[in-house]
């Protein structure tokens, strides 16, 4: 039985560039459950500081429009994502490399993680939610019922953020990138507060070689073993 009946929770875990972001979303639409895309609430402080011209090392500043800056996430006409920042629609400037290792920076700051605890944890609202992060599993939701660990090797996952960024149409190097992903992971992984780890009860799943159909699978068998859908 699920631990948290009112609203079942999935956490997805893992480094950039995992798959995380499509798992998420495929799990989401298929289950017809919420989604929480941590890392856009990242990407978003990190734009608003900027915006308002905050130094880089403003740590109180950031904290306070992690607070309260207005994000909406909405689907548009065409069934893709709308994120907007106090009304602005900023859905492909929050998804630049810069922005990226912007919402790093920001995300290494322990006033930072707090501000946005609660605005995280207020997407759990029935029939469910898929929360796709770093820190999902181990400090936002440790109850969730089911915690997903997604890996890959940093060649493919390079490959893939390459692929990705390339299709939006922007020019990176695949040197460059790989050189950026493992500046991140090491940030990421090496910050005091919430470090990107797997929770010791989370499943891990290496997606290397796998379709995004096998590991949405894969989670769909995870989550009938552990009778959250049927
Ligand atoms: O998943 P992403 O690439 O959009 O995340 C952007 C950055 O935000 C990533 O480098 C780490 C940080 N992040 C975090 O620290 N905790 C989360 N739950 C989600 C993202």
């Amino acid at each position: 039985m699920s631990k948290t009946a009112a609203c079942p929770i999935v956490t997805i875990d893992g480094p950039s560039g995992s798959g995380k972001g499509t798992i998420s979303r495929a799990l989401a639409r298929k289950l017809g459950w919420h989604l929480l895309d941590s890392g856009a609430l990242y990407r978003l402080v990190a734009l608003a500081g900027s915006t308002a011209g905050l130094a880089r090392d403003d740590v109180s500043g950031h904290a306070a429009l992690a607070r309260r800056m207005g994000a909406s996430f909405k689907v548009g006409p065409d069934g893709g994502e709308r994120i907007t920042l106090d009304a602005q629609e900023v859905t492909s400037a929050i998804r630049s490399e810069e922005a990226g290792q912007g919402a790093s920076r920001v995300a290494a700051w322990p006033a930072v993680r707090e501000a946005l605890l609660a605005r995280q944890r207020a997407f759990a609202e029935p029939p469910g939610l898929v929360a796709d992060g770093r820190d999902m599993g181990t400090v936002v939701f440790p109850a969730a019922d089911l915690k997903i660990f997604l890996t890959a090797t940093p060649r493919e996952r390079a490959l893939r953020r390459h692929k990705q960024l390339k299709d939006k149409g922007s020019d990176v190097s695949l040197p460059a990138l790989s050189r950026e992903i493992a500046e991140r992971d090491l940030r990421d992984q090496t910050r005091e507060v919430a470090p990107l780890k797997a929770a010791p009860d989370a499943c891990v799943i290496d997606s290397t070689a796998l379709s995004v159909e096998a590991v949405v699978q894969r989670v769909l068998e995870l989550g009938a073993a552990r009778r959250l859908w049927p």
